[in-house]
């Protein structure tokens, strides 16, 4: 129906006769001559439409936006002055001979160059928001960006295997989505949090290197990192240790990131522990980018006057930690207030800070600050040293349980550090996450949980700490972390059964239970299981970053509310009485239940 895309009109087609298809994105009536933007999948060309030319002219001034025209003209250049050298088909224009409307429209309920609207009214309305430049960039971007994950995989010997959809529960630790069965009255399938364990029966079936583009489904509260259905890069792999793996992996993302982007990623990302991440950043994720970092002051102020910092210093689950703004000083009141209501989010109690007027003088006339007269001036000393405090900085506290003071601070960090641009000027800041605890412990349930979950293997040297200090023992997991997102996460994994053991007694998991939840994959791993590990990105946060969108929903084609439904096609919805009865499911919820069509 087209000799050409819309948006490769060039110079070079002056003189030609061209067909063109595509969507009116604007019309404008110039006194007799009517100038139509005719938009395509590849961009914009202007066509004009001169009353001499009668029939296309008739046709034209029926015309109105997202119309969908077939349109045959010659090209010629614009006249000067006429040019637009932004747009690649800004030398020339299309004199029309023949306008065909291949279909009307409605009249759109909004303006598809409209960057103002209201996001509702764009998911209601997606195939048009679709239309949207930023929306078309952002999809193709996504899928340059698959292309290219899966040629370098393809490349690396990796091969995709699908998995399946329908199956029992996975142990990544969010809610399932669940799906009735007809045929077994009364039982459930599980959609994949991720292919977890069916990667890992792969190696045991010994395909060495395994990938899949995987829709993954996790029941947890949306963010706007996070969705309901989600695409991992899923990757696995047989005789291959934490380094190789995260090597290859690595690999992948600076080969996709140069050439869709030309970002340049350092040859080998910088790694930090995960108990460093926490104590300097706080965070398992840290923005490298922003320069402020947190430190440990609890030992200098174990003795001090003022009890809100002594308490916690002497209590082995608590912390007190410093967080130098540079030039902070400056900080009116106000801001400081609205510091201290942000970390009240975190659970703290307070912020106490300092303003360093002269570092020389540790008392009240150095130091401007209520709490400077409680403490020492050894406690003062250490904390300006340690903190490298200068004049006109202010120093923020947090001193409280760990966690609380642990997120405030990291929080804080990142809040303050934008805001004041208290960054070091990157764009893209790569960093590794190693050494995280196999653990944590579950203060409301009073148990062990797996960090990351049961198959990960601990770290060398540390198996005999899954008896003895379950807390204290480190795993070969690991996760990559892009300007503060976590894009990927995977690990070694136990392929021997003794260790597996182990693990599940430390997380108090009986053996009726293994056998329950995971017999297959424990009875598979006796069967010769190769050593093995791997690890998944999260597609679209990765294209998110990319793209520089605000939201995951802005690079999913057909994303869910934060309230996971669709408002295009208002999934979830209510079923009838029938569909029910076939999958023996009676609603509890009468208010529901009355829904029912
Ligand atoms: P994990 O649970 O860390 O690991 O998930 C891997 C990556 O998937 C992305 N991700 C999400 N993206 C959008 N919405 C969500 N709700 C969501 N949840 C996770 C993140 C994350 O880094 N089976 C293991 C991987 C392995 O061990 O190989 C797993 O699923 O970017
Ligand atoms: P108060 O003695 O309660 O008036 O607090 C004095 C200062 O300490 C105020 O700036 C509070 O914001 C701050 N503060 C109170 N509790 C904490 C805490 N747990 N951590 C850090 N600062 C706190």
């Amino acid at each position: 129906m087209r000799t050409h895309y819309c948006g490769e009109v060039t110079a070079a087609a002056i003189d030609q006769t061209v067909t063109l298809c595509g969507w009116v994105h604007r019309r404008r009536d110039h006194g007799g001559v009517i100038f139509i933007d005719l938009r395509d999948v590849r961009g914009n060309v202007q066509i004009v439409i001169d009353p001499d030319t009668a029939e296309a002219f008739k046709a034209a001034e029926e015309v109105r936006s997202e119309f969908v025209l077939q349109i045959t003209g010659k090209v010629r250049a614009r006249p000067a002055g006429t040019e637009n050298a932004a747009l690649p088909t800004g030398m020339i224009e299309v004199l029309a001979k023949e306008v065909e409307i291949l279909n009307a429209s409605l009249t759109p309920p909004f303006q598809i160059d409209d960057d103002n609207l209201n996001e509702n009214i764009r998911l209601q309305y997606r195939y048009l928001d679709l239309r949207r430049a930023p929306m078309q960039h952002n999809m193709k971007l996504r899928y340059r960006v698959s292309k290219l994950m899966r040629d370098y995989l393809d490349a690396n010997g990796f091969m995709e295997v699908e998995t399946p959809v329908l199956n029992r529960s996975t142990p990544e630790g969010a809610r399932d989505y669940l799906v009735p069965s007809r045929v077994h009255d009364g039982m459930f399938y599980a959609l994949p949090q991720s292919p977890q364990l069916f990667k890992q029966l792969l190696m045991v079936a010994g395909f060495d290197r395994y990938f899949q583009f995987a829709k993954c489904f996790r029941d947890e509260d949306l963010r706007a990192d996070r969705q309901p259905e989600f695409t991992q890069v899923d990757i696995e792999t047989s005789f291959m240790g934490e380094d190789e793996i995260m090597a290859v992996v690595e690999g992948m993302i600076r080969d996709m990131m140069t050439k869709a982007q030309g970002i340049e990623l350092p040859a080998q990302f910088p790694r930090m522990t995960y108990a460093d991440a926490m104590r300097r950043y706080g965070s398992d994720k840290p923005d490298m980018r922003v320069t402020l970092e947190i430190v440990d002051v609890e030992d200098a102020m174990k003795d001090v006057a003022f009890k809100v910092f002594s308490g916690p210093a002497n209590d082995p689950k608590c912390r007190v930690a410093a967080l130098r703004i540079p030039g902070g000083a400056a900080m009116p009141r106000s801001e400081i207030d609205a510091c201290t209501e942000f970390v009240k989010i975190y659970g703290a109690k307070g912020l106490a800070y300092i303003k360093v007027n002269d570092v020389t003088q540790l008392n009240e006339t150095g130091l401007q600050s209520p709490i400077v007269k409680n403490l020492s001036e050894a406690a003062l000393k250490a904390v300006m040293e340690r903190t490298g405090a200068q004049n006109g900085d202010l120093i923020f506290f947090g001193a409280d349980k760990t966690k609380i003071v642990t997120d405030a601070l990291g929080a804080l960090r990142l809040k303050v550090g934008h805001e004041k641009g208290h960054v070091d000027g990157r764009t893209w800041a790569p960093l590794w996450v190693v050494d995280f605890p196999m653990f944590e412990f579950n203060e409301d349930e009073g148990r062990w949980d797996a960090l990351h979950h049961p198959f990960t293997a601990p770290k060398d040297g540390h198996e005999d700490l899954l008896a003895t200090d379950p807390g204290a023992c480190l795993s070969k997991a690991y996760d990559m972390v892009l300007n503060g997102w976590e894009v990927g996460g995977g690990s070694v994994r136990i392929h021997k059964q003794d260790v597996q053991d182990k693990v599940f007694a430390a997380l108090n998991i009986s053996a009726e239970e293994r056998q329950e939840k995971f017999g297959f994959l424990l009875e598979a791993l006796q069967y010769g299981a190769p050593p093995h590990g791997g690890l998944a990105f999260g597609l679209d946060r990765l294209v998110t970053l990319m793209t520089g969108a605000d939201s995951i929903r802005d690079v999913i084609a057909f994303p869910k509310t934060q309230r996971a439904s669709c408002l295009m096609t208002n999934a979830p919805n209510v079923v009838d009485e029938k569909q029910l009865r076939e999958l023996h499911i009676k609603l509890r919820n009468v208010g529901v239940a009355d829904k029912v069509a």
